[in-house]
């Protein structure tokens, strides 16, 4: 499974990167406005960061085909790494497959229904976000959407990863693993969290306070 980060800002990319766990960045209007910085600055450094091969998306604001098309083009021509974020709409779908078609890579958003999944992969994208998150909010089961996506892709081997997006908590990315999607878009504070275990830090005190407890010249020097 593929960890994506779903950020604009630079310090939480450099510290997921600094793990080794980072595979791509997700980005769209709203996390690039909470940076407070210009657009390409924010897009020109993400790119250089991730390098040639760990995709990068972002979004096209443009609602109508030919805007779509025209915005996916320049965003295109930022990195080899761009994948260009494209609204799920019928005018989306179509600039989908023109871009497909023209090998941009491509990520259909605001996705919500396993009808508009299989619209996506039908139209060639290369990935498609179900937002799993903004369901959950409106009481209706978000990781339900990613099981049925998942399921169609595999009946027709569509080749467009499902990136689990909108997600709120590590429950979220447990069910996605188990499901066997792609790829998980977390927010900084998600990935942190799942390293988390209150029996790991308690278990890794014991272990220093017995190993503390022996005799000092029990211990060889380079486990002083
Ligand atoms: C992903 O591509 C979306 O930008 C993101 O996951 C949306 O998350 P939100 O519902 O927390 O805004």
């Amino acid at each position: 499974m593929k960890f994506f980060l779903d950020t604009a800002i630079i310090d939480e990319i450099k510290r997921a990167d600094d793990w080794g766990l980072l595979d791509g960045v997700t980005t769209n209007p709203t996390l690039v406005a909470k940076t407070g910085k210009p657009f390409l600055k924010v897009a020109e450094e993400i790119i250089d960061l991730l390098g040639p091969e760990r995709p990068v998306s972002l979004e096209v604001v443009a609602t109508d085909y030919e805007g779509m098309v025209r915005q996916a083009r320049e965003l295109a021509k930022l990195g080899p790494n761009v994948a260009v974020k494209i609204p799920m709409t019928p005018e989306g779908i179509k600039a989908v497959k023109t871009l497909s078609e023209e090998g941009i890579k491509t990520n259909v958003t605001l996705v919500f229904s396993p009808a508009q999944a299989l619209l996506a992969a039908k139209a060639g994208a290369t990935f498609v976000s179900p937002f799993v998150g903004r369901l959950d909010d409106i009481s209706m089961e978000g990781m339900k959407l990613i099981e049925e996506v998942v399921t169609i892709y595999a009946h027709y081997g569509f080749e467009t990863e499902v990136i689990v997006a909108s997600v709120r908590h590590p429950e979220h990315v447990r069910q996605a693993a188990l499901l066997g999607a792609d790829i998980v878009t977390l927010p900084f504070a998600v990935l942190e969290k799942l390293f988390k275990h209150p029996l790991t830090d308690l278990g890794l005190d014991r272990f220093l306070r017995d190993w503390n407890s022996l005799p000092e010249d029990f211990k060889p020097d380079f486990l002083r």
